[in-house]
């Protein structure tokens, strides 16, 4: 697997690729990788000649309470994975290159309407952040397509916005969520969990089928669905931000006329926010 840090290497390794008529994948990752990141970069290798994945603890995306200093990092891990699934570049910014004269000089992206909700709400300037650093490193890379986890749902959603709105010619691919046995959705922060909460993680899921499956039967009071497991998760001991069912693709309150729809819902156990969500096609 080839290594780049600088943007004139890294271009140097796409040109050659592309001067001889290869197609180009991209997954950007913070790095501690999982079984979920090596799902998108399976889904990457099936889709193109050449694999890129990027490595950035992206600064612009944390907010001044959340630290960005103790986000996991385990670089010598990652580069091992993504050497044994046969990714074919891994691509290493520095933040001196990618914002020069620091954050607050770089213009900065800001996608509408889908960001003002969930976890845009909780997070501000969290998609600002998200979609900045995604448009550096689709001009940097170039990729053909790009492969995201809809375990982030929101921000699936937000960078196809960004793609679409800003006419970028790279395909956004949506990766189904890869779990547990359980069901737990694979995620970075379930390092936090111990035994017993890991269990009981597995509950958030649960309750996602059920209200699913009520709105496959044929229940259409979302906002009493909503609290119904808003309940049964916080009398189970967690403190859940929100479960909203919604209009898939602009993520606004469902109506009962939507036909596509996902549940998103966060909730935290203990000191770890959890998120999951759960697709409803009603066609
Ligand atoms: O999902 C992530 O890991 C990050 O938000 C991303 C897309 C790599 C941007 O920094």
């Amino acid at each position: 697997m080839y290594q780049a840090t600088s943007v004139i290497e890294l271009r140097q390794y796409v040109q050659h690729w592309k001067d001889h008529g290869q197609t180009i994948a991209f997954i950007p990752t913070m790095g501690n990788l999982h079984a979920g990141h090596m799902s998108l970069i399976e889904k990457g290798r099936s889709l193109s000649d050449r694999t890129i994945c990027s490595i950035f603890v992206n600064p612009m995306q944390f907010g001044p309470n959340e630290d960005w200093d103790h986000y996991p990092r385990s670089l010598e891990a990652d580069i091992e994975q993504l050497e044994a699934i046969g990714c074919d570049l891994v691509y290493l910014p520095t933040a001196s290159e990618l914002y020069p004269d620091g954050l607050d000089k770089i213009s900065k992206v800001q996608v509408t309407d889908l960001t003002d909700n969930y976890e845009g709400a909780h997070r501000p300037g969290h998609f600002t952040g998200v979609a900045t650093v995604v448009l550096k490193l689709f001009n940097i890379v170039r990729p053909d397509v790009s492969v995201f986890g809809k375990k982030d749902f929101q921000q699936y959603r937000v960078i196809s916005k960004m793609v679409e709105d800003f006419n970028l010619d790279v395909q956004i691919i949506g990766q189904e969520t890869t779990r547990e046995p359980s069901g737990l959705a694979t995620s970075s922060r379930n390092q936090y969990l111990d035994a017993q909460q890991k269990e009981k993680a597995a509950m958030i899921y649960r309750t996602l089928q059920q209200a699913a499956a009520g709105i496959d039967r044929g229940e259409r009071d979302f906002r009493a669905l909503e609290q119904d497991a808003i309940a049964s998760l916080d009398d189970a001991g967690f403190k859940t931000d929100y479960f909203s069912i919604c209009n898939a693709e602009t993520l606004l309150p469902a109506t009962p006329e939507d036909r596509d729809l996902v549940i998103l819902v966060t909730a935290a156990l203990g000191a770890t926010r959890l998120l999951d969500n759960i697709e409803i096609s009603l066609w």
